[in-house]
């Protein structure tokens, strides 16, 4: 057998959500609360665009490498210039470009642990060490960061809000850490920036050592299509740019994307939506006793005794969910997707024949704080 390198060999991946054929044929019956996609289809105005170009073509010529039409919507949507925006085929992509582009054998990127992992693989792949942090109060984050710099620290990856724990860090304490650490490059993940509307764009203007990446796969719906983008200075999107693949925006997933943002206030409601599901949706589960942790994004946390049991029974009844109770800091939770309210009604539904031994953790127990210890 032909062996990987070395940093791949060593790798363990990145274990992904349900993506299979087999529910995708089934997507009708399916309720997919597994990886924080968008519980609704994109906006109309989507499809219409995408069918008419599917008539119309061009089909059979590569798409704009550029993205120019898709990064002067992006400009005016988030008030960054159109040369600081680079798309891709979706944030990670964007983030496995900046990985390949900025690090190189020995260099250390701190993380604030528990997070979304898929940055993790990128980096090791590049044989960069991952230095972990624990999650800490907005007030001292820099002093924890601090704690873990050194002369081989290149960068900190930031997902702002996390995931999966939703914890935020304010854009003043982000700029802050940009200016006491101008040799750090600081990657913030914003894929839930529309469902909290915290976002440190601007200092994607002003600093040049800051790279900002988003995502259409959530509140957009269009996690199909693959599209994202980052927002940087210009300095660095010119390095990024020497290896960045243009073609790999495909033409659909560009005007798709182009489409959803001529349709904003589709993609708003649906945010409102999610927002009312959710409140309902954690209202429902204490009411019941379930220990849960909201998150300012489309995902919250319960705590419950029997994890594995639940996601099996649930996935029996074609819903799924995250099992997250594998990870240190998240013993016996699932997360769980909040998408539109007939959804989460029918979630709460098949929640409630669940055996209650599988749910209840022991009264007294530290559940009570789980919104502050998590
Ligand atoms: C924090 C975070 N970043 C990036 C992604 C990937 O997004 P995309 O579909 O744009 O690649 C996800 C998906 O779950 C995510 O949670």
């Amino acid at each position: 057998m032909i062996k990987a390198k070395p940093s791949v060999r060593r790798l363990s991946p990145y274990i992904n959500g349900h993506h299979n054929q087999e529910l995708i044929n089934n997507h009708r019956k399916v309720l997919k609360l597994d990886s924080n996609e968008s519980t609704i289809g994109p906006s109309p105005r989507v499809i219409g665009t995408v069918m008419q170009y599917l008539q119309e073509g061009p089909l059979n010529w590569y798409p704009d490498i550029d993205s120019t039409a898709l990064r002067l919507k992006l400009a005016q949507y988030t008030g960054v210039p159109k040369n600081h925006i680079l798309t891709f085929n979706g944030s990670d992509h964007a983030l496995e470009t900046i990985a390949r582009t900025f690090l190189d054998a020995g260099d250390e990127v701190i993380y604030f642990q528990p997070t979304y992992d898929h940055f993790r693989v990128y980096a090791q792949s590049c044989n960069a060490h991952m230095v972990p942090v624990n999650e800490a109060p907005d007030a001292s984050f820099i002093e924890c960061m601090q704690q873990a710099i050194t002369s081989r620290t290149k960068m900190v990856y930031l997902v702002n809000p996390n995931n999966p724990t939703g914890h935020t860090v304010s854009v003043d304490t982000v700029e802050a850490a940009l200016i006491k650490y101008p040799e750090i490059i600081f990657i913030v993940d914003e894929a839930y920036y529309e469902f909290c509307e915290v976002t440190a764009s601007s200092l994607a203007v002003t600093h040049d050592n800051i790279m900002i990446t988003r995502s259409f796969s959530k509140a957009f719906g269009l996690a199909g299509f693959r599209c994202g983008y980052l927002m940087a200075h210009p300095s660095l999107c010119q390095q990024i740019k020497k290896i960045r693949v243009g073609k790999s925006i495909n033409t659909l997933a560009q005007i798709a994307a182009c489409a959803a943002l001529d349709d904003l206030s589709y993609m708003r409601r649906y945010v409102d939506e999610v927002n009312t599901s959710k409140k309902w949706l954690i209202n429902q589960l204490k009411k019941q006793g379930i220990p849960v942790k909201s998150t300012p994004a489309n995902y919250i946390l319960i705590r419950v005794q029997n994890p594995a049991g639940i996601l099996n029974y649930l996935e029996s009844q074609n819903i799924h969910t995250r099992d997250r109770s594998k990870i240190p800091e998240l013993k016996g939770m699932i997360r769980i997707t909040i998408g539109d309210q007939l959804a989460m009604k029918r979630f709460w539904k098949k929640f409630q024949t669940i055996p209650k031994e599988w749910l209840s953790t022991e009264a007294g127990s530290d559940d009570k704080n789980i919104e502050k210890k998590i």
